[in-house]
């Protein structure tokens, strides 16, 4: 399918700041302008492993995550020892593309997470000003590791709904801040394509959160969790150790259990 879609791009926190139309197969040459709509900030391995509830055991799998952008998580978690890949469309990039954007908005992200105090919780972060200094460390790491990590096809071009990967090519893979946070921008069809298309290449998927943009619960979530559990997998809404969209802290689970 190559249709060509509207993407949402925000900061990982939830703030809209524009969109961009990709195809489902990026080229570096019709991308030129789309970097300037795309807000890189990524999270860390250890907000990953809080968000989807991480065990060793998982972690000693072979983990796709989808849609990692900048964060550290592939970074950190391979200096670990763990078997980690990443797929996201902004690896067409480079990395001083990724980290010139980076610079250019990150203070004007940071201004308007002061302007809405009510709608984050500060218990992981502390503060604003932590949480830019985290997204800094964040992306430090993954700049660090990003070559090398590309010449080892850690960090893969690509988009969902499809996926350049092989049928149970991993072990567990996970979503985080793109699927149900973008309700808005991605119709119920291509959450359930993409959805599928995960448990395609990985016998179980984790999506954080479920919230969109609003911090309203996806519109799409029970519909797809009744879909799912029809089509014979295992599916649940887990409770998380992470929370920064106030009331974003669960997670999706559906296993393959045929
Ligand atoms: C808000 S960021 C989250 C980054 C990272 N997962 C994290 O939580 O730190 C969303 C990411 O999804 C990527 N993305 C957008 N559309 C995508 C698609 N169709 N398939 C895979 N990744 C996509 C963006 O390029 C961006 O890096």
């Amino acid at each position: 399918m190559n249709a060509r879609r509207l993407m949402p791009v925000a900061d990982e926190n939830g703030i809209k700041v524009g969109t961009r139309n990709l195809t489902q197969h990026p080229q570096r040459s019709n991308m030129a302008v789309i970097l300037k709509n795309v807000v890189p900030f990524g999270r860390s391995f250890d907000e990953y492993r809080h968000m989807f509830n991480l065990t060793s055991a998982d972690l000693a799998g072979n983990i796709l995550g989808v849609g990692d952008g900048p964060a550290s998580f592939n970074a950190e978690g391979t200096q670990q020892g763990y078997s980690i890949t990443s797929v996201d469309p902004v690896y067409v990039f480079s990395g001083s593309e990724i980290k010139s954007r980076f610079d250019a908005v990150v203070d004007n992200i940071i201004h308007q997470v002061k302007a809405t105090p009510t709608d984050w919780v500060w218990t992981y972060h502390q503060s604003p000003d932590q949480l830019r200094m985290n997204r800094i460390k964040a992306l430090t790491h993954f700049l660090q590791d990003y070559d090398s990590g590309k010449a080892a096809h850690r960090y893969v071009i690509g988009e969902l709904p499809q996926l350049p990967f092989a049928t149970r090519q991993f072990s567990l893979a996970l979503c985080s801040h793109l699927l149900f946070l973008y309700s808005e921008q991605f119709d119920q069809a291509f959450h359930l394509q993409s959805i599928q298309e995960m448990l395609r290449v990985a016998p179980e998927v984790r999506i954080f959160p479920l919230l969109t943009l609003q911090l309203q619960r996806s519109p799409y979530l029970d519909q797809i969790q009744q879909t799912l559990s029809e089509l014979g997998y295992a599916v649940s809404v887990q409770t998380v150790g992470y929370e920064l969209q106030k009331g974003g802290n669960e997670m999706l689970v559906i296993k393959d259990c045929k």
